[in-house]
């Protein structure tokens, strides 16, 4: 299974998700994230995911921050946005229904239909991360669940 997380700037909500789903999944499946814009590209997390991860035993600070792009239809599998502008901006590039397919609001996964979105903690404090976290793992375990006995 190939898996790409997106947000918007790819350095505090994608690069959680990124790093829980790699933690817990199987080592033959590929996990990746970015973001839908190229603010931060070549950056490491923000320090605040980096300490929120560290906290839980998961080290992303080798990560970098790179911009989503239309192959990216063709490397994954499934493309989860974090928030519905995430979703619209990447459902705006797919060049075909197949493409369109593959993307998902990552919190369907634990409230289905519900379209329930991740916030940007970006001007946030701390709590924040540790919050968007704990909804990421959330998220990622009913996804691993329903993948994996499923
Ligand atoms: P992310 O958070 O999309 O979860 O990585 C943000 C990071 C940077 C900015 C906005 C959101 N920014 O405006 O630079």
């Amino acid at each position: 299974m190939k898996v790409l997380m997106v947000c918007l700037g790819n350095i505090c909500r994608s690069p959680l998700a990124h790093g829980i789903l790699e933690h817990k999944a199987p080592s033959n499946w590929t996990i990746d994230s970015a973001g839908t814009s190229g603010w931060h590209e070549g950056e490491r997390p923000d320090t605040r995911s980096i300490i929120t991860a560290k906290g839980r035993g998961i080290a992303i600070d080798q990560q970098r921050s790179r911009p989503f792009v239309v192959d990216d239809f063709k490397r994954f599998d499934i493309i989860f946005a974090m928030d519905s502008s995430n979703y619209s901006n990447i459902l705006r590039l797919a060049p075909d229904e197949e493409s369109a397919l593959k993307v998902r609001l990552i919190m369907n996964e634990v409230y289905p239909k519900e379209n329930r979105q991740v916030p940007d903690p970006y001007t946030g404090g701390q709590n924040g991360f540790e919050e968007v976290y704990d909804m990421l793992e959330l998220a990622l375990d009913e996804f691993l669940n329903s993948n994996l006995n499923g």
